[in-house]
C-alpha cells in the first residue's frame, strides 16, 4: 500500500460554472489534504482535520500553491510531435506538406516508441494527464502509445487512424486491413489498465466509402469505444468532402450515414457548420472538440461555444498539437478566450479551468473516475503555481481573488507554472525522469 497526504490550496469543480459568481459549482479548501491511497483519492478535507486522521502517512506540503484535478486534452496526434510548428500553410497543404511525411515514420517500432516517451513526458511536464490520441495508421505506432501510458500508469485514449486513400504511399491501410487492425487493437488495450480505445476514422477526405462501410461495422460492434475524427475544419476541406461524397446533405451527414455520430463521438474542430449539422449534433449528443491554438495556426476559423451550449452542445478543449502550437492546457484556455473575446463570447476563468477538467471528463463519460478531486476518484493531479515567473509574480502582487488567481494562470502559465504532477497517485514531473531515455 502506499500513502501520501498532500497539503495544499484544492480547487474542485461539480459541474460548469454559470458565471464568475457560481460559487456552488466548486470546492475550494484554503487549507486543504488530499489522501492518496494506491493511486485514488480516499480522503479530501481541511488538512487538521484529515491530518489527525492520517496519522504517520508522509505529508508533502505544496503550500501556496493550487491543487487542481489533472488537465484532459481531448484532442491530440501523437506522431505529430516533429511537425509542431511547421511554417506557413492551411490544413490541406499543412497535411500533405508536413503532417503525412512525419507519420510514415511510425511504422517503425523504435522511433514510435521513442516519440511515445516524449510525447508523454511533454503531456506530463505540462500537466495533462489524461488526453485522447489519434495514432498513425500503423498499429505500431498504437502499440508504442498504450505501452508507454501503461508504464506510467496514465489514463489514456487513443486509436490507429483508418486512412485509405489521399496520402502517401506506407500512409495508407484498406478497408479490410483497417477493419482487422483496429479489432485486434481492441481486444488487447480497449479497457485493459487505463487505457481505452478509440476508433479514429481520420476524416472523410482520408476514407473511402468502402473504408467507412468497415468504421460502421467497427462503431457497432464496439459500443463502449469512443469515436473520434474531424469535422469542417477548413472551407476547402468542405469542399472537397462534398465532391467526394456527392450524395450527403452537408460534410457532417458523411458520418451520420455510416453510424459515426452517437453520444460518445468527438469531432475535431466543428467550426464552419450548417444549421442542419447543428441539429444533428444536438439530437445525437456527439461532442465537438475546440482547438483554439490549431484553428488560429492554420487559419481555419472560430468556433462558436456560445452558440453550441446554447443548443445544449457539450464541447471539449483540447490541444491539437501538431497542428496546435502547445501541449499546455493553459495556453489553450488563454487562446480559447481570445477567439471567443473575437465573437463577444467572454470565457471566465472558473469555467475555462472547469472545462480543461471536469468539463472534458464528462464530454469523455469519465467525471466519476478522472476530472476532479472527489473522493473515490482517481489520483491525477496538478499544483500550480501562479507566480511561477517573474511577470507573473508581480501581477500576482496585485491580484485579490481565486478568479484573477486563475486568469493569470490561464494568460501567462505554461507548463513553467506546473510545480508538480501525480499521475495515479505517483509524482511523475520532477520524479518522472524519462526525458534522459528520450535523448539517448
Ligand atoms: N484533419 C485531418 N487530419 C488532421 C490533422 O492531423 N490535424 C488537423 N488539424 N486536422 C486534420
Ligand atoms: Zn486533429
Amino acid at each position: 500500500m502506499t500513502e501520501t497526504l498532500l497539503r495544499g490550496r484544492i480547487l474542485s469543480f461539480h459541474r460548469a460554472p454559470a458565471d464568475g459568481e457560481d460559487t456552488d459549482a466548486y470546492t475550494y479548501i484554503e487549507d486543504g489534504a488530499l489522501w492518496l491511497r494506491d493511486g485514488m483519492i480516499v480522503r479530501r478535507g481541511d488538512f487538521d482535520e484529515v491530518a489527525k486522521e492520517a496519522a504517520g502517512v508522509p505529508v508533502t506540503d505544496h503550500r501556496p500553491h493550487l491543487l487542481m484535478a489533472g488537465f484532459i486534452d481531448t484532442h491530440i496526434h501523437f506522431p505529430q510531435v516533429q511537425v509542431i510548428a511547421s511554417w506557413g500553410a492551411q490544413l490541406l497543404d499543412w497535411l500533405n506538406s508536413y503532417t503525412f511525411p512525419e507519420e510514415t515514420r511510425f511504422a517503425d517500432e523504435a522511433h514510435a516508441a521513442r516519440m511515445a516517451t516524449a510525447f508523454m513526458d511533454q503531456l506530463v511536464a505540462h500537466g495533462t494527464t489524461s488526453a485522447v490520441a489519434y495514432c498513425s495508421v500503423h498499429g505500431t505506432s498504437v502499440e508504442a502509445y498504450f505501452a508507454e501510458a501503461t508504464r506510467r500508469n496514465m489514463r489514456m485514449l487513443g486509436g490507429k487512424v483508418l486512412m485509405d486513400r489521399n496520402a502517401p504511399d506506407g500512409l495508407r491501410d484498406t478497408p479490410q486491413s483497417g477493419y482487422d487492425d483496429s479489432t485486434a487493437l481492441i481486444g488487447k488495450w480497449h479497457g485493459t489498465g487505463r487505457c481505452d480505445y478509440v476508433i479514429s476514422p481520420r476524416f472523410a477526405i482520408t476514407s473511402t466509402p468502402e473504408q467507412m462501410e468497415m468504421a460502421q461495422a467497427l462503431a457497432l460492434e464496439n459500443p463502449t469505444c469512443h469515436i473520434q475524427t474531424h469535422l469542417s475544419e477548413n472551407r476547402d476541406e468542405i469542399a472537397y468532402t462534398l465532391d467526394l461524397y456527392p450524395q450527403a446533405r452537408d460534410y457532417l451527414d458523411v458520418y451520420q450515414t455510416y453510424g459515426l455520430l452517437r453520444g460518445n463521438s468527438l469531432l475535431g474542430h466543428a467550426i464552419h457548420l450548417e444549421a442542419r449539422e447543428i441539429d444533428a449534433l444536438a439530437e445525437s449528443g456527439a461532442h465537438p472538440v475546440f482547438c483554439p491554438t490549431s484553428n488560429l495556426f492554420l487559419g481555419s476559423g472560430l468556433f462558436d461555444h456560445g452558440g453550441l451550449s446554447a443548443r445544449g452542445i457539450t464541447s471539449g478543449i483540447a490541444t491539437d498539437v501538431g497542428a496546435g502550437t502547445s501541449y499546455s492546457m493553459l495556453q489553450t484556455l488563454n487562446e480559447g478566450y481570445k477567439v471567443l473575446q473575437l465573437q463577444g463570447q467572454a470565457l471566465h476563468p472558473l469555467q475555462a479551468f472547469d472545462w480543461a477538467t471536469r468539463g472534458n471528463a464528462e464530454v469523455l463519460g469519465l467525471a466519476d473516475r478522472i476530472g476532479t478531486l472527489e473522493e473515490g476518484t482517481e489520483a491525477d493531479i496538478v499544483v500550480l503555481n501562479a507566480s511561477a515567473t517573474g511577470a507573473m509574480a508581480l501581477r500576482m502582487e496585485r491580484a485579490e481573488t481565486l478568479s484573477e488567481e486563475l486568469f493569470i494562470l490561464q494568460v501567462m502559465g505554461d507548463d513553467r507554472a506546473v510545480e508538480e504532477v501525480y499521475v495515479a497517485g505517483q509524482a511523475s514531473k520532477t520524479q518522472g525522469a524519462h526525458s534522459a531515455r528520450v535523448a539517448a
